[in-house]
C-alpha cells in the first residue's frame, strides 16, 4: 500500500505502522545521498515552521534548522513563548496554526505535544518530551542500517542506563515496531512501567520482536548494539546522586562492549554524554561531590565501535525526512 503522511504529527513511533517508519527510513536515505551530492530540490519552498523550545537542545534545534534551510523553509526559534503562562496552551496552538505549517515542540509532558497537534490543526513533531524522543530514534534506526549489515528485525539493541528514561521508552517502541530485540539493561529499580511495556509487547506480539527487561551483563551477549544515554534526564538533575548510585556498576566499559561477543557490535548514544571530565558538569560534579557520573568509558566514546557522531549527524536527514513527508 502506498505510504502517504501528509499532515501527519510525529508524537511518538507508536501512532506509525512498520511500513511508514520504512519509508521514513528510506527517504532519509535518498535525502541523505541527494544532499551529499549537493542536490537541493526545495521541497518545503514557501512553509513556515516555528521551533517551540522548553529544554535545552543543540542537535534537534540545529537538525530542524538545517534540514529546513536545506529545503526552502523559513524558520522561528521560539524559547521565551507565553505558552502556559501568560496564555493557554489552546490559545497558543490556534495562533502558531494560523502562522505556520508545521510545529516542533521539545519540553517535559507528552500530553504537551499531543495538545499542540490537536489545536493548532498543522503536523506537530515532538522533539523530545520527558517519555519520547521519536525524531531521535529515526536517526538511530537509519545509522543502525548504515553499520550493521542483516536487516533490522534480526538487530539486538541493548539500552543500558536508566530503562525508564525518553530515550529507553523511545527505543522500546521503534525496536517493537521494526521487529527487533529490544534488551534493557539497568537495575530493577530503573526497568521501564509496566504498563508501558504492555503496549510495546502488543505491538511486539505483531511484528516479531522481543522486548525484555535484564540486570544481568550476560543478558549483552549477541547484542549488535549497546546504547546508553545520561544517568539523569533534563530536569531531573536531583537525582543525580541517587543515580550515580544504582547506575554506576552499567556504566558501558570496553568489557562490557567485549561481553557483547560480537567484533561487529557498535556502541551508540543520542548525546550529549558524560564521558570525560571536559563540561562543567561532569567536572563540577567530581570535583564538588566525588561523584563520577560518567555513563560511558572515554575509551569507549573514542573507539571504532563508536558511531555516535555518525548517529548525530542522522538527525538531520532524518528530521528533513519528517518535515518533507508530513508538510
Ligand atoms: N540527541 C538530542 O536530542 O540532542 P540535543 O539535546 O542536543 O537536541
Ligand atoms: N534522556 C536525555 C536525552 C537527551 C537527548 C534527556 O532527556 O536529557
Amino acid at each position: 500500500m502506498p505510504v502517504n503522511l501528509k499532515g501527519r504529527s510525529l508524537l511518538t513511533l507508536m501512532d506509525f505502522t512498520p511500513e511508514e517508519i520504512r519509508y521514513l527510513i528510506d527517504l532519509s536515505k535518498d535525502l541523505k545521498s541527494k544532499k551529499r551530492m549537493g542536490i537541493k530540490n526545495n521541497l518545503l519552498a514557501g512553509k513556515n515552521i516555528v521551533l517551540l523550545f522548553d529544554k535545552t537542545s543543540t542537535r534537534t534545534r540545529c537538525a530542524f534548522e538545517v534540514a529546513a534551510f536545506d529545503e526552502g523553509a523559513n524558520v522561528t526559534y521560539l524559547t521565551n513563548s507565553q505558552m502556559g503562562k501568560k496564555e493557554s496552551l489552546e490559545d497558543t496552538a490556534k495562533v502558531l496554526g494560523r502562522f505556520y505549517d508545521g510545529i516542533e515542540y521539545r519540553g517535559f509532558k507528552q500530553q504537551t505535544v499531543e495538545d499542540l497537534a490537536k489545536y493548532s490543526g498543522v503536523p506537530v513533531w515532538n522533539g523530545l518530551t520527558d517519555v519520547d524522543h521519536p525524531t531521535q530514534v529515526l536517526a538511530d534506526l537509519l545509522t543502525i542500517e548504515e553499520h550493521i549489515h542483516k536487516p533490522l528485525n534480526k538487530v539486538k539493541l541493548v539500552f543500558v542506563g536508566d530503562a525508564r528514561n525518553n530515550m529507553g521508552y523511545a527505543l522500546m517502541y521503534g525496536c517493537a515496531k521494526m521487529g527487533m530485540t529490544y534488551t534493557a539493561l539497568a537495575p530493577k529499580e530503573l526497568w521501564a512501567d509496566k504498563e508501558i511495556m504492555e503496549k510495546a509487547q502488543k505491538v511486539a506480539n505483531e511484528t516479531g520482536a522481543k522486548i525484555e527487561m535484564a540486570d544481568s551483563i550476560e543478558d549483552i551477549k549477541g547484542a549488535d548494539v549497546i546504547y546508553t544515554d545520561i544517568w539523569a534526564s533534563m530536569g531531573e538533575e536531583d537525582k543525580l546522586l541517587e543515580r550515580v548510585k544504582l547506575l554506576t556498576p552499567y556504566k558501558v566499559t570496553m568489557d562490557m562492549m567485549k561481553a557483547t561477543d560480537n567484533q561487529d557490535a557498535i556502541f551508540m548514544h543520542c548525546l550529549p554524554s558524560y564521558h570525560d571530565f571536559k563540561t562543567d558538569m561532569a567536572k563540577g560534579t567530581f570535583d564538588n561531590q566525588g561523584l563520577d557520573i560518567r555513563e560511558v568509558e572515554d575509551e569507549v566514546f573514542r573507539s571504532s565501535y563508536s558511531k555516535v557522531f555518525d548517529e548525530a549527524e542522522n538527525r538531520m536527514h532524518t528530521i528533513k525526512a519528517v518535515m518533507v513527508a508530513t508538510l
